[in-house]
C-alpha cells in the first residue's frame, strides 16, 4: 500500500510525501512509485502515528458496577477514533496474585481486541508473592505497574508502606510505577459527612475529593519516588497544585512523568451542578477553569508528557444510580474514541500545541515511556501503524454518533474540526469513512520492553 502526497507527522518532523507499507510495516518514506501498489491518497490530509492510549479501562469492574464494554466493542471504538494501541489493566481482584490477574485479562482480551493492546499489571500489597513474582511480570512484557493510593472500599488501595516497599522493588528491577494519587482518609471522611448530612449529591461530589487529596498524595509519592530512587508516573493529573508540585520535583532532578486527560482539559466543575450532574463522577472529579489552564500550561512546558482517555465506559442506567448518591456509582468516564479529536481540535487547532507536539503526547512519549516496540512514530522499519486526518472535516458531538458503548457524551454540542478518517493498523486498514473494516480478534499482544527515556 501506498499512502501518498500526505502530510506525514513524526515526533520531530513534518513534510509533504508519500509512505510505502510492506508486511504490517513502514517500508519506505519520501517519494514512493510502484503500479502495483493500491494507493490511498492522502493529498490535504495529515498523516499521524496511531495514537497509543496507555490509560483504559475496558471491560472492568470498578467496585459497584461493570463497565458495558468489552475488549472488541472497547478496542473497535478506539480504533474509530484514531487509536490503534490500548494499554489497559490487571487490576487485582481479592484473593487473586497479580499474575492470575494478568493471565485473567489475557484471556478477557486475546480473541476479541482488533487493534493491538498490552496490559499494565496492578499490585495491592507487598507481600512475599507480589515481590517474588515481579521480575517475571517484567520479564514476560508488562513492566509497568500500578497502585491505587484510593479506592479502599473496592479493595484496589494499596497501604503507604508496602507502596514505598513495592516502589524501591520495582524500581530496583527496571519496572516503573504508575500512581493514581488521592489521600483516601480525606476523602472517605469528607464522604462519610456528606453521607450523614444526606448531602452526598452530585453537585457536591467534587469538595468530596478537593484538590488537596490530590496534591497531598502527589507530594507523599514524590518523597517516595526521592527516598527510594524510582521513577514515578503520576495518571490523571487534574489540579495546579499537582502541575506545579511536579513542574518543581522535575526541577531538581526527580524522574516524574505526568498524564492528564482530555475532561480535565476541557470540562469544569460547573457540570455537577447540572441537573444530570451524575454522569461526571469521576476520580479525581473535574476541577476549576483555573486548573485546566495549569494542565494546558503544563501540556505547553513539557511537565505533562502523555494526554490518556481513562476511557471507562458505562451506560446511563449505571450513572443514574448516583443522582441522589454519589456513592453509588463506580467512578468514570469513556472517551478513547474522542481522544485525538478532541486534543486536536483544542491542542492544535487551539493553538496550543503544534501537530508534533501532539503526536509526541499522543504516541511517540506514551511508546518510549512504555516501551512498546515498533509503535508510536512514523520511521521506516516501524509498525503501519496510522491514522489519516481531515483537518478541514467538522463534526458536532452528538449524545450518540459515537461507537463506545454509553449513550450520552460529556462533550455533547462541541463542535470539532479535524476528524480521522483512515486508520491502519500494522497495514490493514481497520476503519475508513466512518465504517470498520477490521476483525474480531485481529489486534496481538504486545510484549512490552522496560521504559526508554523521552
Ligand atoms: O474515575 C475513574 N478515573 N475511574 C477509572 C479508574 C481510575 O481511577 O482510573
Ligand atoms: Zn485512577
Ligand atoms: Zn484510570
Amino acid at each position: 500500500m501506498i499512502i501518498r502526497n500526505g502530510l506525514i507527522v513524526t515526533a520531530h518532523e513534518e513534510f509533504v510525501g508519500d509512505l510505502a507499507i510492506a508486511d504490517g510495516k513502514i517500508a519506505c518514506i519520501g517519494n514512493v512509485r510502484d503500479e502495483r501498489a493500491q494507493v490511498l491518497d492522502a493529498t490535504g490530509k495529515l498523516v499521524l502515528p496511531g495514537v497509543i492510549d496507555m490509560h483504559t479501562h475496558i471491560d472492568h469492574w470498578g467496585g459497584s458496577a461493570k463497565t458495558d464494554d468489552d475488549f472488541f466493542t472497547g478496542t473497535r471504538a478506539a480504533a474509530f477514533g484514531g487509536v490503534t494501541t490500548v494499554i489497559d489493566f490487571a487490576i487485582q481482584r481479592p484473593g487473586e496474585t497479580v499474575q492470575e490477574a494478568v493471565r485473567r485479562r489475557r484471556s478477557e482480551a486475546d480473541g476479541k481486541v482488533c487493534i493491538d493492546y498490552s496490559l499494565h499489571a496492578h499490585v495491592t500489597g507487598a507481600d512475599e508473592e507480589t515481590l517474588r513474582s515481579v521480575p517475571a511480570i517484567i520479564g514476560d512484557g508488562y513492566p509497568s505497574f500500578k497502585m491505587f493510593t484510593t479506592y479502599k472500599k473496592a479493595g484496589f488501595k494499596i497501604e503507604d508502606h508496602d507502596c514505598l516497599t513495592l516502589m524501591r522493588h520495582i524500581h530496583d528491577h527496571g519496572g516503573l510505577v504508575m500512581i493514581h494519587a488521592e489521600n483516601d482518609s480525606m476523602c472517605e471522611s469528607l464522604t462519610e459527612t456528606m453521607l450523614r448530612a444526606d448531602t452526598a449529591v452530585p453537585a457536591r461530589y467534587p469538595d468530596s475529593r478537593p484538590p488537596i487529596a490530590e496534591a497531598e498524595c502527589i507530594s507523599r509519592m514524590l518523597l517516595f519516588a526521592e527516598y527510594t530512587g524510582a521513577t514515578i508516573y503520576i495518571v490523571h493529573v487534574s489540579t495546579r497544585q499537582g502541575v506545579e508540585l511536579i513542574r518543581r520535583a522535575q526541577k531538581s532532578g526527580l524522574n516524574v512523568i505526568a498524564e492528564t486527560c482530555p475532561h480535565y482539559l476541557l470540562l469544569h466543575r460547573d457540570r455537577y451542578l447540572e441537573e444530570d450532574g451524575y454522569k461526571y463522577i469521576m476520580a479525581p472529579p473535574l476541577r476549576d477553569e483555573e486548573d485546566a489552564e495549569a494542565l494546558w500550561q503544563g501540556i505547553r512546558d513539557g511537565v505533562i508528557s502523555v494526554v490518556s482517555s481513562d476511557h471507562c465506559d458505562y451506560r446511563l442506567d449505571k450513572k443514574v444510580a448516583g443522582r441522589r448518591n454519589f456513592t453509588q456509582v463506580s467512578p468514570g468516564i469513556h472517551g478513547t474514541e474522542w481522544l485525538l479529536p478532541l486534543m486536536y481540535h483544542f491542542g492544535v487547532g487551539g493553538g496550543k500545541m503544534t501537530r508534533q507536539q501532539l503526536v509526541r503526547l499522543l504516541s511517540h512519549h506514551p511508546a518510549r515511556i512504555f516501551g512498546l516496540p515498533g509503535k508510536g512514530n512514523i520511521a521506516v522499519g516501524m509498525d503501519a501503524d496510522l491514522v489519516l486526518v481531515d483537518p478541514s472535516a467538522r463534526h458536532t458531538i452528538t449524545d450518540s454518533n459515537h461507537h463506545m458503548q454509553a449513550d450520552f457524551s460529556p462533550y455533547r454540542g462541541f463542535e470539532l474540526q479535524g476528524c480521522p478518517e483512515t486508520v491502519i493498523s500494522r497495514g490493514e486498514i481497520v476503519v475508513q469513512g466512518g465504517r470498520f473494516l477490521g476483525g474480531r480478534g485481529r489486534g496481538r499482544f504486545v510484549r512490552r520492553n522496560p521504559a526508554l527515556r523521552i
